[in-house]
């Protein structure tokens, strides 16, 4: 790559509105370093600012210009590591980044109170994503018996040239459809078994090679052809229990804190201001994990909170509630498109890492350490907020962010 790429950038001036034009044909053609240049230049920052864009650490120039374009550099986030989650009988370390303080700390105290109830159970679905194919028939088409007789063609064509998904025992599982009458428009979906890879590309391809072979069965004018991220058959579900001799604290007893959190949960219930927020604090939990290990966050983040709208009102991500026995009870059921190979999962070597501190999971036990910690998460937020409040906590920890903020000035 040379230098002499034509690029026009004019100088900097002191007015935000003129100070430079963000159009530069050509910067995706450019080397890291000579992107590096241009924007210094341009934005007047210096050679250590710049630096600061990342010296790349696990991850070389090669790599960020094979995931995006326009590279510039990387962007670090502190990684850590959440202790005491023993899940299905099992010890698992959790990998976490994250840049809010007390997140990691949070999960760890969750993780430890769940231990002294027998840890976390969980369950999941097979790991099947969903395609839409959406099309406005001609009038007069019968399209349900067109497709009633067409599902096993269908599914076939899908497999073709996806031998390496069938050996792995992946695959199309359902095909089915639904009418929407106020835009007359027929939407099939695709239910697929993408096995350990999260198979968003897999998904959309199927639906691209389907949707051609429908408009020949179909006439019709084609609409879009893409997955969906509310994945409502591929779930996970954690499940946890808390003695309540373990909550007790200076001000409340167990039993009161028990209570209490029910009682926070109950709110979140009924109140979809609070509701947010609590599930602001499950993908606390939820994030940093999905994000070390390479996966989609923003895929996952809008699949939680949709499933959390399935009964027409925003609700929260968890359960909380006072069992017989007295103790404390919570679950989690989410939706969760998560691989482990494919993608930046195999590619980033820290995720590589991160995959092989948690065991090296299939996906769909990745999907179920995933949800318990945002379990426990939550629950460390409720405990703390249903007795001293999570300032003192959160305030204790965050004293070094304060003291370095405070140096950076001086
Ligand atoms: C802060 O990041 C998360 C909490 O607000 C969650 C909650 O209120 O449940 C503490």
């Amino acid at each position: 790559m040379n230098g002499d790429t034509n690029i026009h950038f004019p100088q900097r001036q002191d007015s935000p509105a003129t100070r430079f034009s963000s159009r530069l044909p050509g910067f995706y053609e450019l080397g890291i370093s000579q992107r590096r240049e241009i924007i210094q230049e341009m934005a007047q920052i210096n050679g250590q600012q710049s630096e600061n864009f990342g010296d790349f650490s696990t991850l070389n120039a090669e790599l960020v210009n094979v995931f995006i374009e326009n590279g510039i550099g990387t962007m670090a986030l502190p990684l850590g590591v959440a202790t005491n989650f023993h899940i299905n009988g099992h010890d698992v370390l959790v990998p976490m980044a994250v840049e809010e303080t007390s997140v990691v700390a949070a999960a760890s105290h969750g993780a430890k109170l769940v231990r002294l109830g027998g840890g976390f159970q969980t369950s999941s679905t097979a790991p099947i994503g969903t395609g839409q194919i959406q099309l406005y028939p001609k009038a007069e088409v019968d399209f349900d018996t067109i497709l009633k007789n067409s599902i096993e063609e269908l599914m076939i064509h899908a497999h073709e040239g996806q031998q390496r998904l069938l050996a792995r025992g992946g695959g199309v599982r359902d095909i089915r459809w639904r009418f929407i009458e106020p835009i007359q428009s027929l939407v099939i979906y695709i239910d697929i078994d993408t096995r350990d890879a999260m198979g968003a590309n897999l998904i959309n391809t199927i639906c691209e090679k389907l949707s051609k072979r429908i408009a020949e069965l179909i006439p019709c004018e084609m609409g879009l052809r893409i997955l969906t991220n509310l994945c409502d058959k591929r779930m996970a579900r954690a499940h946890c229990r808390v003695p309540k001799e373990a909550l007790k604290n200076q001000e409340f007893s167990g039993p009161e804190v028990v209570d209490r959190i029910v009682n926070a949960y109950l709110f979140a219930a009924h109140d979809v201001y609070r509701a947010t927020t609590h599930n602001k604090g499950v993908m606390n939990g939820i994030d940093p994990v999905v994000i070390v290990t390479g996966n989609d966050w923003r895929a996952v983040e809008a699949g939680a909170h949709a499933y959390c709208c399935r009964s027409g009102s925003y609700q929260p991500m968890t359960h909380w509630w006072k069992n017989a026995d007295g103790d404390l009870e919570g679950s989690i059921e989410l939706p969760m498109a998560v691989g482990t190979v494919g993608g930046v999962t195999t590619l980033h070597p820290t995720a590589q890492a991160a995959i092989k501190l948690l065991g090296s999971p299939s996906a769909q036990a990745l999907a179920e350490i995933i949800v318990c910690v945002g379990l426990a998460q939550n629950l460390s937020a409720l405990r703390a907020l249903a007795s001293e409040g999570i300032q003192r906590g959160h305030m204790s920890l965050h004293q070094g962010n304060i003291r370095l903020a405070q140096r950076e000035k001086h």
